[in-house]
């Protein structure tokens, strides 16, 4: 078992932390998230719990790494207990479009939905938020159904993760207010009726749609933001700009109440490589330019490092890369020296 060898501080923190069953990778992209879920989705699935890695991704990105046509066709497995899904979200909206119009044809009884109404449906699911109303429902859905041991959320990249955690706050509160005063309105209503000594009043409807899309967006955000069950790591390389990026973004996850488990830094140039005779002077100047990153990420970032992952001579596909990869995150990655 890997975790005998000398496991990494990231391997450590979810050996120390087995509550934690929700894992992200987030970063810009590029950096190497969806690489980091395939290889932790495969560790832990090594360490004989049930995984499931998912993304929303419509690149399809999960097909690429693990080389298997995954897209929209659920969960499927890939090793005894490793699974991947890609969420296919047009896919949702087109069966949540049909639901409509079979609603439509049904209530109306007609064969077909008018031209003007196919016009309104088009229009709406334009919207991004009927997408992301989309995404919601499908991340919900995979969680609750607590058929696994760990989730790996493969994030879309950072601004899209930091927009959806907004929209979600925003919705919140939004839809909060409007609970509030419906629910005010509903005891007034409540007292005229009582007053008439008529039965009872109608069920509140519209009060009810909004509690239920407010527990189904509070329940996919909650994922993100659930201290104990959640391990967020944020992804970096040692380049001048990603550094930058990094701290800002980290910052705003703060405020978002995102915790942060720790940082995992990829594509640092293998020793050796840069240290002996008869390193090219590219590559040494290169290396040197690394090394001072590396400097700055150990004093910003110290401990809170938890892997340093090398650049490996090709991408990462297919099984055997994705061990590999696994290997180096969570046996061998130790400091650089
Ligand atoms: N350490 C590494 N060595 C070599 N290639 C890497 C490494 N990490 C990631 N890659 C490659 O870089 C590309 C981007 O990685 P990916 O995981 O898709 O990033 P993201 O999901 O953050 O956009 C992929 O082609 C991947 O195989
Ligand atoms: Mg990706």
């Amino acid at each position: 078992m890997p975790s005998s060898d000398a496991p990494t501080a990231l391997a450590r923190e979810f050996l120390a932390h087995p509550e934690r069953r929700y894992v992200m990778f987030g970063g810009k992209g590029g950096l190497g998230k969806t690489t980091f879920s395939a290889a932790t989705a495969f560790w832990l699935a090594e360490q004989g719990h049930k995984v499931l890695v998912f993304s929303v991704d419509p690149q399809a990105s999960l097909s690429d790494i693990f080389q298997r046509d995954i897209f929209g066709k659920g969960a499927v497995r890939i090793t005894d207990n490793l699974f991947a899904q890609e969420i296919d979200a047009d896919a949702h909206i087109k069966a949540y479009q049909d639901e409509i119009r079979a609603r439509i044809r049904e209530v109306n009884n007609i064969d077909a939905v008018p031209d003007e109404i196919e016009d309104y449906i088009a229009a709406a699911s334009a919207e991004p938020a009927m997408e992301e109303s989309a995404i919601f429902d499908s991340v919900v859905d995979i969680v609750s159904a607590g058929d696994y041991d760990f989730y790996i959320y493969d994030l879309v990249p950072l601004g899209h993760a930091l927009y959806y955690l907004s929209m979600a706050k925003v919705y919140d509160e939004w839809i909060g207010k409007i609970t509030k005063l419906r629910e005010e309105m509903r005891e007034y209503e409540e007292m005229v009726s009582r007053l008439r000594r008529e039965k009872e009043t109608q069920e509140d409807q519209i009060l009810a749609e909004l509690q239920d899309i407010r527990s189904r967006i509070n329940t996919a955000s909650r994922v993100l933001t659930d201290r104990e069950h959640t391990a967020f790591f944020f992804v970096l390389v040692p380049e001048e700009m990603i550094l930058l990026d990094t701290a800002k973004a980290a910052e705003m996850f703060g405020r978002f109440d995102v915790p942060i488990a720790g940082y995992v830094v990829n594509r640092v140039l293998p020793d050796e490589l840069i240290h002996g005779d008869g390193v090219p002077p590219y590559l040494a100047n290169r290396a040197e330019m690394q090394g001072r990153h590396l400097g700055r990420i150990r004093r910003d970032f110290g401990d809170q490092v938890l892997a340093y992952v090398p650049e490996l001579e090709r991408d990462i596909t297919g099984l055997p890369m994705i061990e590999r990869m696994a290997q180096l995150m969570y046996v061998d990655g130790g400091r650089p020296s």
